[in-house]
């Protein structure tokens, strides 16, 4: 089997040259999309999943734009494995030419952003982060799901990210990310029934269960964890976050990713090693890369197709020039028809090839 992981900046490669061309010949590329009710722990599993501390979290916070997260790996080597990476940096698209290298300052700017585009929640930000501890990987943060608006939110909230939700999931080459908190009613859970509303056969969707920590006492979620409750074709992952009270304590990112696997292998033991946030990187991993493996075919006909009409458009040009009578011949060919298409209709209908 190839080494997969190459095939996600080569993609990355052929859309920079094909989107210079035209918007419809874009190609798209695979990307996560995170769905859930506010709350939930969005923000927090994707930051388990980056493995650094830099988006807005908490139950207060409310994400009101999407985030647009592009992660580029960055092949810096350093020494403390298991670290995180000193040399990561982050770019936003509306501040180019910034380069941010404190995490805290890329939270504060979301957050100043998100209040700039208030009430224009359909805008989104767009955030590169560079570093060798990711692998290439676009995420999509979007607007938790709410039924009461917050703030200066408008009345029909519900129906805008709606909307919102179902234009980011609808596209094929979307993975959905649903996230579910485990002391929520996961069987009404909302996100997981928009899932499968565009995703029938469940093949682009992972679930994930959050806040396994919070349960009451003497519950757990075995069945959900099963699949009992809601089945879902690829399975249903179950984490736990940092806590509030982690993010304030600034617990390190590693220590939380260890105290999860104890955690796990207390109290679901014998499940644990197919839950917890490292689990859940691979699955998502795999199931990119099967995605893609499995859009190759349709992406190798579309380049096929632009190449042949290229090449085509390039042929009515004029023959290679190979040598200076070539050179000629094609300069005089180019001149011709600049004259058939430009210059006639320029100086309208009655003119004669003569008069110019
Ligand atoms: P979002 O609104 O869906 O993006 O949710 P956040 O990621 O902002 O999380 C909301 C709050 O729940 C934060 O205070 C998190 O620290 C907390 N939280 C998220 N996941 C967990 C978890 O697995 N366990 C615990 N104890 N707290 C969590
Ligand atoms: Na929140
Ligand atoms: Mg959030």
């Amino acid at each position: 089997m190839p080494h997969l992981e190459s095939l996600i900046p080569t993609i990355r490669k052929l859309q920079d040259i094909y989107a210079t061309l035209s918007e419809q010949d874009k190609i798209e590329l695979p990307q996560i999309v995170v769905v859930g009710t506010q709350s939930a722990g969005k923000s927090s599993v994707i930051e388990g999943i980056v493995g650094m501390d830099f988006l807005p979290r908490g139950t207060g916070i409310v994400t009101r734009s999407p985030l647009l997260l592009h992660l580029i790996h960055t092949p810096i080597e350093h020494p403390e494995r298991g670290q995180p990476d000193p040399g990561a940096f982050a770019k936003f698209e509306h501040l180019p030419g910034e380069i941010f290298t404190d995490f805290d300052q890329v939270r504060k700017e979301i957050q100043k952003r998100t209040n700039v585009l208030s009430g224009t929640e359909k805008v989104p930000i767009n955030l590169k982060i560079y570093s060798n501890k990711v692998i290439d990987l676009s995420l999509v943060d979007l607007p938790g799901m709410t039924k009461n608006p917050v703030g200066d939110q408008p009345k029909d909230i519900e129906e805008q990210i709606e909307k919102l939700i179902m234009k980011y999931i609808k596209n094929p080459d979307s993975l959905i990310l649903t996230v579910a908190a485990a002391n929520q009613d996961i069987a009404t859970v909302e996100a997981i029934k928009f899932a499968q509303k565009v995703d029938r056969d469940g093949d682009r969707t992972l679930c994930v269960v959050t806040k396994l920590d919070l349960m009451d006492k003497g519950t757990n979620a075995m069945d959900v964890l099963n699949g009992l409750v809601v089945p879902v074709k690829k399975g249903i992952i179950g984490v736990v976050n940092r806590s509030q009270a982690d993010i304030k304590d600034e617990k390190p990112m590693k220590k939380c990713l260890d105290d999860e696997t104890k955690f796990l292998g207390k109290k679901y033991p014998t499940i644990a090693e197919k839950h917890g946030i490292k689990y859940l990187s691979k699955a998502l991993n795999d199931l990119l890369m099967k995605h893609i493996q499995e859009r190759l075919p349709k992406l190798k006909e579309r380049i096929a197709n632009l190449k042949i009409m290229y090449e085509e458009k390039l042929r009515s040009w004029g023959d290679p020039i190979n040598d200076a009578n070539g050179k000629n011949k094609v300069v005089s060919e180019v001149i011709t028809k600049f004259r058939e298409k430009y210059v006639f209709s320029i100086k309208g209908k009655g003119t004669s090839k003569k008069n110019i």
